[in-house]
């Protein structure tokens, strides 16, 4: 399980920095919804990244601290440094959180089978979370307009 929560938590290390990305150079008319939207996503990635290393150090598991690791571990990839569409950003977000989303719903049920009863219940708010701003993600791209609270 360690490796799976390793790899999480090196996927929310790059998503970090990736959402900031998005922050700083999206452009259109709904620039300050989506601005102020990655804001919030990028706070709740940061709060993730504590509690997961702080959940493996519970666990009795080390979690990977170097920025060299994480850019092996995650599957998350980095975006170069330029301007993102508001669809081509939400686009990207939705797609990083299904990902996510998916990877904590699996951590989930591993803990589960192995009765890890708080490694469990924290990667489920994960995913329920997540499901919540996925609606509202798809309910705002569907509109092609902005903005996504939650
Ligand atoms: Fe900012």
């Amino acid at each position: 399980m360690a490796t799976n929560t390793n790899l999480y938590l090196s996927n929310l290390a790059v998503w970090l920095v990736k959402l900031h990305n998005l922050h700083w150079n999206v452009t259109g008319t709904a620039f300050y919804s989506v601005h102020e939207y990655t804001e919030q996503l990028y706070n709740q990635v940061m709060e993730q990244y504590d509690e997961v290393a702080e959940l493996m150090k519970m666990n009795g598991q080390q979690p990977a601290a170097r920025l060299s690791d994480y850019l092996k571990l995650a599957v998350i990839k980095e975006l170069d440094s330029r301007d993102f569409s508001v669809t081509e950003a939400l686009g990207i977000i939705e797609g990083d959180m299904m990902y996510m989303q998916n990877l904590a719903k699996e951590i989930r049920a591993e803990a589960a089978q192995a009765d890890c009863f708080q490694t469990q219940a924290l990667f489920e708010g994960f995913a329920a979370g997540f499901a919540k701003q996925l609606w509202m993600l798809r309910a705002t791209r569907s509109e092609g307009g902005c903005c996504c609270q939650g």
